[in-house]
């Protein structure tokens, strides 16, 4: 069944909410027993996420990116970056310094993100591709450069319903992707690896460019989350935003 057909149907409609990796408490979401998508034991202050706080980052996730951006070369002065499923920042923190003044930063989430110097955050649920477009509009953005999404579901705890979660999270980023990524510009996705992953990576094989998977030696060691390097046509851009 192709993706979009399945987005319809109702037996795959969750509603998505998140949370991330903070400092200050421990997520409920990393301690749940049952899921097999999240690291046991979990590690709140691990050396991630120490060096994380000593480095000044939000999250341990920044490291994740950094080495993304070692292995790939994601940023580059003068691009502008938009950062799906932002909060709490580590990744936008890391990008702003990368994009340098020329650029432009924009972090959108279900939840707040702490002001960053010199980017901009945006409350906003990502499934709604239009509020997105809005959004983008209002700040007199038609096109970006880098789409980031290091977007994560709630997770249920069960296995199948988890990964799906992670998949249909990432058709809404494919969406946007369609609307605002410049033709030739890069699409970074974690996915909850499940059953459907391998569908998910030969469909967008099939329409992108040049897709690649890589594994984040900072993801927790029994994690199950695999990023996707996605490179759009030159002819990928359909739709304009504005
Ligand atoms: C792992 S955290 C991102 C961490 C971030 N990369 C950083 O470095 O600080 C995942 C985020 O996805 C967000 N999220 C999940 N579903 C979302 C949705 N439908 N719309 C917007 N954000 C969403 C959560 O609120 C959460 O903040």
């Amino acid at each position: 069944m192709p993706w979009a057909s399945r987005r319809r149907n109702p037996s795959c409609n969750f509603s998505v909410t998140g949370s991330c990796t903070l400092f200050s408490a421990p997520n409920p979401q990393y301690s749940n027993p049952q899921s097999p998508y999240l690291p046991k034991p979990y590690t709140p202050n691990d050396k991630w996420s120490q060096r994380a706080q000593r480095e000044g980052f939000r999250a341990r996730s920044v490291f994740k990116l950094m080495e993304l951006d070692e292995r790939f070369h994601l940023l580059t002065p003068g691009m502008t970056v938009l950062d799906l499923g932002a909060a709490p920042g580590s990744w936008m923190q890391y990008a702003v310094t990368n994009v340098g003044p020329k650029g432009r930063v924009i972090g959108m989430d279900l939840q707040a993100i702490e002001p960053i110097e010199g980017t901009t955050t945006v409350i906003q649920d990502i499934t709604d591709t239009a509020g997105v477009l809005k959004a983008l509009a209002a700040l007199n953005i038609d096109h970006v450069d880098l789409i980031l999404s290091d977007l994560a579901p709630s997770t249920s705890g069960i296995k199948d319903i988890d990964q799906w979660r992670s998949i249909e999270l990432n058709q809404s980023v494919l969406e946007v992707a369609e609307r605002v990524l410049s033709p030739g510009g890069t699409c970074v996705m974690k996915v909850f690896r499940g059953a459907d992953f391998d569908a998910f990576l030969r469909e967008l094989k099939a329409q992108w460019s040049t897709v690649r998977t890589a594994h984040a030696h900072a993801s927790r060691d029994r994690s199950k989350e695999i990023y996707i390097i996605a490179i759009s046509n030159t002819r990928h851009r359909e739709h304009p935003a504005r």
